[in-house]
């Protein structure tokens, strides 16, 4: 299938330059943008967005995805008028002018819109945010759908990745793990991680299928940070007595984090039965080839 034209808003970050790598290899039209001045790069910044470098561009564009936020918990919970200002406002003033130019917006939520109570949220779940950056994620859900009923909206789970460059939280605890320091790892914060190559097949999935509204693409496999460190000391031939099963709640102030995310991709497993998310204990495999393994202990 030919694949379209995609404009891809924040392209520097961890999710944004992974699209727009997978996008530009496949589609050398692909367009992105950064607020940092760049050859590369057209320049927009969430603050005074402004799509004026299209006007110097010959080609149609016909979706934009989204991905210049400041998705950072303690900077939204610290100041909250700033990040508010580029996550919300920002984010809708330019899903107006993508509008006036016929370009269909897709956006990002998070799994952070949910307080944890209940057991498992689906897409149709009621969303009820404990804090800044949550609600940050609650605004835009709600009223992004009112400036435009064709956008799409993807609510994330914690997103990693197998390549040890772009340090994700896998990789940050595999290392750990691996020095034998000692880990205090909380066993009731709860969570579905995604591997980024299954959000990229997922989105690219949606924006084929002209999907809109709102999907969770998140993992399917439920885990905490205790069982994590536990599979990665496992796989790495690691005794794990360094690993101390701990509660959230010790670590002390800061934003208020949502205990129980078992956010499933309900509306989209449905829709797409055949994809094939990858599994934990395959991406953790993959992981452990960083660090060789310890012949001292058996697994
Ligand atoms: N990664 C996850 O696990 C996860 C989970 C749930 C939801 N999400 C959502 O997915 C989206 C992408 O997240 P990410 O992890 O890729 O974040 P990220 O790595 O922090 O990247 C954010 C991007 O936004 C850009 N940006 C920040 N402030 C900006 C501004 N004022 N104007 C223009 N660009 C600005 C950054 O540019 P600079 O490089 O110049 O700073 C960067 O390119 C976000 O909406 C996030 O909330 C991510």
């Amino acid at each position: 299938m030919k694949k379209e034209n995609l404009l891809i808003i924040g392209s520097t970050g961890y999710v944004g330059s992974h699209l727009y790598e997978y996008y530009k290899s496949t589609n050398p039209y692909t367009l992105g943008s950064s607020r940092r001045k760049t050859l590369e790069m057209s320049y927009c910044d969430l603050y005074q967005p402004s799509l004026d470098f299209l006007d110097q561009v010959k080609i149609e564009y016909t979706s934009a995805i989204i991905c210049a936020a400041i998705p950072n918990i303690a900077k939204c919970e610290n100041d909250p008028k700033e990040t508010f200002a580029q996550n919300v406002l920002g984010t809708l003033n330019l899903i107006r002018q993508l509008q006036l130019r016929g370009i269909k917006p897709v956006l990002f939520s998070s799994d952070i819109v949910f307080d944890g109570i209940d057991d498992l949220y689906t897409d149709q779940s009621k969303p009820n945010p404990i804090n800044e950056y949550g609600i940050h994620k609650y605004f835009l859900e709600q009223l992004a759908p009112k400036l435009c009923d064709e956008c799409l909206m993807i609510r994330l789970s914690k997103t990693y990745s197998v390549d040890i460059q772009d340090e994700t939280f896998l990789h940050q605890l595999a290392r750990r793990v691996y020095n034998e320091e000692d880990i205090r790892a909380a066993s009731d914060l709860i969570f579905n991680p995604i591997h980024i190559d299954d959000v990229i097949k997922a989105i690219d999935m949606l924006i084929q299928n002209k999907c809109r509204g709102l999907y969770n693409v998140t993992g399917t496999e439920t885990t905490s940070w205790y069982m994590l460190a536990k599979q990665l000391a496992h796989a790495m031939g690691k005794d794990g007595q360094n690993i101390t099963e701990t509660s959230i709640d010790e670590f002390g102030a800061g934003a208020k984090r949502a205990k129980k995310l078992n956010v499933r991709p309900e509306r989209f497993l449905n829709e797409f039965p055949n994809f094939k998310f990858s599994t934990l204990e395959e991406n953790i495999q993959n992981i452990t080839k960083f660090y060789p393994i310890n012949p001292k202990v058996s697994s």
